[in-house]
């Protein structure tokens, strides 16, 4: 018999995989009233697929009192209950590492964008403004000075691109990393006096909420560019937005927001800034990975009790 799994929402390469041969996945997000029918059938599953923007909520947790893994589609763990799992037993699977590359050049593409400021030439191209001028100066990018808030896997990855653009790296953890070849500021406020660009690829979560304060933001300085594409609860939007304003901070480059998917008026209103819809890992590639792992850490789970990639604990 097949085992029973429930998906959350729709996430399309999985329909590439062999999820829904090897499983009997129901789709939740299909239902019209997604909590009753937790309530009538809940017990029936033994697997959860969702993904790190949707999670599992506390609700649909206990409305499932048979759930043995969950297998989460994203390296982001800040939406995934893994303390009410953990009291459980409840297994929970994610994604990292084939993610690495191409939210390292997201980040690195940002860098570039808001700096040299091409989204904005592309505008003023199509604007026909070229016809009127020259596209005014814009920012170097290569020899300059690129601190990293969290050099995990994925700033590590950004810290190689950046030694390719002859950049110096240096990052701030909560502790330092002996086995990295960076200088590590012991505050991030220092590591943002110090830095031309400051590249936020932290975990999200309550440990990092607001990190980047208005403090951090002046310390950055009018000449200092942020870019995040962690998540956007590590970066204190109203005080970015004011920085912006004032001038505090040269400009940022964002794939990430408070409250996705909405992104403030005041940010779709500034031109030094590099709005991108949370498309880090969003290539056909990358995206592929990320299914064949959820499905392959279903099929750990299911044949020997242990996930392929779980949440460490
Ligand atoms: C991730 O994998 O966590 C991405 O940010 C998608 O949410």
């Amino acid at each position: 018999m097949k085992h029973k799994l429930l998906q959350h929402a729709e996430i399309p390469p999985l329909r590439d995989t062999e999820l829904h041969t090897r499983y009997d996945v129901h789709p939740l997000w299909k239902e019209s009233d997604p909590q009753a029918f937790l309530v009538e059938h809940g017990p029936a599953f033994s697997g959860y697929v969702t993904s790190a923007r949707f999670g599992v909520d506390e609700a649909t947790l206990a409305a499932l009192p048979n759930l043995k893994v969950i297998s989460s589609f994203g390296v982001g763990t800040d939406t995934l209950p893994l303390e009410a799992a953990s009291a459980r037993g409840i297994a929970v699977g994610y994604t990292p590492d084939v993610l690495n590359d191409c939210v390292a050049d997201t980040a690195f593409g940002l860098v570039m964008d808001v700096a040299r400021r091409f989204s904005a030439a592309d505008r003023f191209v199509r604007r026909g403004d070229w016809l009127k001028g020259q596209y005014p100066l814009a920012t170097r990018v290569s020899g300059k000075r690129l601190g990293i808030l969290g050099l995990g896997r994925i700033g590590q990855v950004v810290a190689r691109r950046a030694s390719g653009f002859d950049m110096e790296v240096r990052y701030h953890n909560r502790r330092p990393n002996p086995s990295v070849p960076y200088a590590y500021e012991a505050t991030l406020e220092s590591l943002a006096r110090w830095a031309d660009f400051l590249v936020v690829v932290s975990a999200g979560g309550p440990e990092t909420r607001n990190l980047v304060s208005s403090d951090v933001l002046r310390a950055l300085g009018p000449k200092g560019y942020l870019v995040n594409v962690s998540r956007g609860s590590v970066v204190d939007e109203g005080a970015l937005i004011q920085a912006l304003q004032d001038g505090a901070i040269a400009g940022a480059g964002l794939d990430v927001y408070a409250d996705e998917p909405r992104v403030p008026d005041k940010l779709l209103g500034m031109e030094q800034v590099v709005l991108l819809p949370h498309l880090a890992s969003a290539t056909h590639e990358t995206r592929q990975a990320m299914a064949d792992l959820v499905l392959e850490n279903l099929d750990s789970y299911f044949s020997t009790g242990k996930l392929r990639t779980g949440v460490p604990a």
